[in-house]
């Protein structure tokens, strides 16, 4: 806007100082007037490279009605003598009219080439964003073509392993009787009924995490599935020195559709890791937010941080660097929060913190 009107102050100017050359030279020097005749151009086809076809002509029109007065009174306007001023006059509308009118056009065939050129730069964004899509559905395809041939193996491990599990531990209670607290032998029955109780346990985890159970999605409060959790695990936090801060209860709560047991469970596995990495001293706090489409669930741990060199395996079935670990949490986790529709990202610094991003679409 501010360019448009330096460019018409521009123009008149010119305008005015050609015209005011004409009218204040005197007349005897008339190979001077035949010079500033042509300077009219200059503001004219500046008009016309500025303003197209209406720029060109108009400022030919102003410069006309600027320069005739100066033929009728000042050379005495005679027709066939003033013929070559007139002449001039009927050029400047031409040039005008005419540059204009292609200044014209190339400014619209640029318009529509840079127009093209946007289509053309969106239409490749958006299959960027579709390869980005393919890239990240294939990669969820071999995970899952991975959880169901571990789930085929679930089914035949549970077989073989939960019913002597049974057996065992069934025996050990029976056998725990005949030896009564303080006994040598009471604690190795303690130790094997424990010890039978984890296995049972890694089973447990790994089935729930194989079976294709389908969700049971319904109204579910996310706000009050943390409150949970926070129940479950403060005295364990408290317990390791570890102050637990619920941040959630300061923003609005958030109601979604989902599995709230599921979802429970998968908050459960990140806030464990969390407990389990922080020293004491440390903080654990949970934080919620909403987007337009999304709720944001924030755990963010004081604690030893993942190491790069693992940071692309934590999600691996069975991987784990605990000594007591199944290394199944985050897996169970994933699937979890993937079946929600929804994803799961963790950002670690090395020996100082971790931070895991739920993120869940509002239905
Ligand atoms: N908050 C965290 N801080 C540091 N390391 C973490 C954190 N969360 C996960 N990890 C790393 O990721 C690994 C895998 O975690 P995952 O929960 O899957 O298994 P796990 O905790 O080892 O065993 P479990 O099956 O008992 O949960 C952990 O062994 C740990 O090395
Ligand atoms: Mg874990």
């Amino acid at each position: 806007m501010r360019s448009s009107s330096l460019r018409i102050a521009i123009i008149f100017s010119a305008i005015l100082c050609i015209s005011l050359l004409h009218y204040l030279t005197p007349l005897h020097l008339h190979y001077l007037h035949d010079i500033y005749q042509r300077f009219y151009y200059i503001p004219i086809i500046l008009a016309a490279l500025w303003f197209g076809f209406r720029g060109g002509l108009g400022c030919a029109i102003i410069v006309s009605i600027a320069y005739t007065p100066h033929i009728l009174f000042q050379w005495g306007g005679h027709f066939t003598m003033e013929m070559e001023k007139y002449l001039e006059i009927l050029l400047y509308n031409i040039v005008g009219s005419l540059t204009g009118l292609l200044s014209q056009r190339e400014q619209e065939r640029s318009l529509q080439l840079q127009q093209t050129a946007e289509g053309l730069e969106e239409s490749y964004k958006k299959l960027q964003t579709q390869s980005d899509r393919i890239i990240a559905v294939e990669e969820q395809l071999r995970r899952s073509e991975k959880l169901s041939s571990l789930g085929e193996m679930a089914a035949v491990l549970a077989h073989e392993i939960r019913n002597p599990l049974g057996s065992i531990r069934g025996t050990a209670e029976i056998l725990k009787d005949d030896y009564p607290p303080g006994t040598q032998k009471h604690e190795f029955i303690e130790i094997q009924i424990k010890e039978t109780e984890r296995l049972n346990n890694v089973v447990e985890d790994f089935l729930k995490m194989a079976r294709q159970q389908p969700f049971e999605m319904s109204s579910c409060s996310i706000t009050e599935e943390l409150e949970t959790i926070v129940k479950l695990t403060e005295n364990l936090a408290r317990d390791q020195g570890i102050e637990l801060l619920p941040e959630f209860r300061k923003s609005v709560k958030i109601i979604t559709q989902g599995d709230g047991e599921k979802l429970r469970q998968a908050f459960l596995n990140i806030i464990n890791n969390a407990l389990q990495a922080t020293l004491p001293g440390g903080t654990v706090s949970i934080d919620t937010r909403m987007t337009d489409s999304a709720a944001e669930i924030t755990f963010k741990d004081t604690g030893t941080g993942i190491d790069s060199t693992i940071i692309d395996r934590i999600f691996e079935p069975f991987f784990t660097t605990k000594a007591d670990g199944t290394g199944l949490g985050l897996a169970v986790t994933r699937k979890i929060i993937e079946g929600h529709g929804g994803s799961l990202k963790i950002d670690s610094k090395p020996e100082s913190a971790t931070t895991v991003v739920v993120s869940l679409p509002l239905r």
